[in-house]
C-alpha cells in the first residue's frame, strides 16, 4: 500500500491564506487532518477561508495577522500556540508584486513596501514562530518564493530582489534550524491562475483583460503550456511540510511548468506577474 501523507494532531500556520495560493495551502493541509491557523490581514477573506474547511469538515481558525507589524505577529503566534502548545508547520506564503517600474522610475514606497511584506514578513513570521516550531520536534516550514527571485524580469526590481532574498534566508534558515530539528525549504511557483489576477484589483478591466491575457501567452510559452492551479502549488507545499520529505530540508523547487528549465520565458514578464 502507498504511504499517504498525514497531517494529523499538527497544528499549522499559512500566511496570506484568505486567497489565491494561501488559500489552496489552507485547504489541503486540513484535508490531511492538520488544525489551520489562517493568518491573513484581511479578515473577510481570512474568516472565509477558516469557515470553508470547518464547512468540509475540517479544522481552522482564522486570527488576523499583518505580516509587517511585529505586535500583530506576535498575536498571532501565541494564539496558534495557545491551542496545543507548539507549532509543527509554518507556511509564509503572504505576498504582494508591487506596481512595475524601470530601476530609475521606481517608487521608493513600493520598494519598501514590497520588501516589507515579502521578505521581512517572511524573517519576522519565522523568528517568532522559531521556539515553538523547534519544541514541535518535527517542525517544518515552507516559504513561497517565486521564478521571479531565480532571473531578472524587466521592471520588478523590489518583487524579483525580495524572492531571490526568501531563496537564500529558506538556505540560511535550514543551516541554522536543521541542528534544532525544523526543516526549511522554499516553493517557487511560476504563473499560477488566481483570483487576484483574474480580477486585476486596482485595475481598470481593460488593463486587467490585458494583463490577464499577456500571462496566458507568456503560460504558453513554456513547456506545459498553461498556467497552474492553486491546489498544483498547494499538493507539493502539503508534501514538504509532511514526514514524506523528512530529508529534505534547504531546497528550492520549482513548481512551474516547467518555466525555468527553458530559456524561452517572454520579454513581457512584468505585464504579467
Ligand atoms: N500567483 C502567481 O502567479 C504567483 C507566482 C509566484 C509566486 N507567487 C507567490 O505566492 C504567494 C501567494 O500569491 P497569490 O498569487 O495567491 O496572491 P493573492 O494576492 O491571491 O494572495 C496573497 C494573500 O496575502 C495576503 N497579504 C498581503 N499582504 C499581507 C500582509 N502584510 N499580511 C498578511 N497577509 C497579507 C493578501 O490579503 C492575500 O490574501 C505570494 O507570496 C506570491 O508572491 C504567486
Amino acid at each position: 500500500m502507498l504511504p499517504t501523507i498525514d497531517l494529523t494532531g499538527r497544528t499549522a500556520v499559512v500566511t496570506g491564506a484568505g486567497s489565491g495560493i494561501g488559500r489552496a495551502i489552507a485547504h489541503a493541509l486540513a484535508e490531511a487532518g492538520a488544525h489551520v491557523t489562517v493568518a491573513e490581514r484581511d479578515p473577510v477573506t481570512g474568516e472565509s477561508t477558516a469557515e470553508s474547511i470547518r464547512s468540509l469538515g475540517g479544522s481552522a481558525d482564522f486570527t488576523a495577522c499583518d505580516v509587517t507589524d511585529i505586535p500583530s505577529i506576535e498575536a498571532a503566534i501565541a494564539s496558534a500556540a495557545s491551542r496545543t502548545g507548539s507549532i509543527d508547520i509554518l507556511v509564509n506564503n503572504a505576498g504582494i508584486p508591487g506596481a512595475s517600474a524601470p530601476i530609475d522610475e521606481f517608487q521608493h514606497d513600493v520598494w519598501d513596501a514590497v520588501l516589507a511584506v515579502d521578505l521581512s514578513g517572511v524573517f519576522r513570521v519565522t523568528r517568532e514562530a522559531v521556539p515553538h516550531l523547534v519544541k514541535s520536534g518535527r517542525g517544518a516550514i515552507v516559504n513561497i518564493a517565486s521564478t521571479f527571485g531565480m532571473f531578472g524580469a524587466p521592471e520588478n526590481a523590489a518583487y524579483a530582489a525580495a524572492k531571490a532574498g526568501v531563496i537564500n534566508l529558506t538556505k540560511q534558515n535550514a543551516v541554522d534550524l536543521g541542528p534544532r530539528g525544523v526543516r526549511v525549504n522554499a516553493v517557487c511557483p511560476g504563473y499560477v491562475d488566481n483570483d487576484m489576477a483574474r480580477r486585476g484589483d486596482r485595475m481598470s478591466p481593460e488593463d486587467a483583460a490585458a494583463r490577464w491575457a499577456t500571462r496566458n501567452r507568456l503560460a504558453a510559452l513554456q513547456p506545459l503550456g498553461r498556467q497552474g492551479q492553486t491546489s498544483e502549488i498547494a499538493n507539493v507545499v502539503r508534501f514538504l511540510v509532511s514526514d514524506m520529505a523528512s530529508f529534505m530540508t534547504g531546497s528550492i523547487v520549482t513548481v512551474d511548468g516547467g518555466c525555468t528549465a527553458t530559456f524561452n520565458r517572454g520579454s513581457e514578464v512584468q505585464e504579467a506577474r
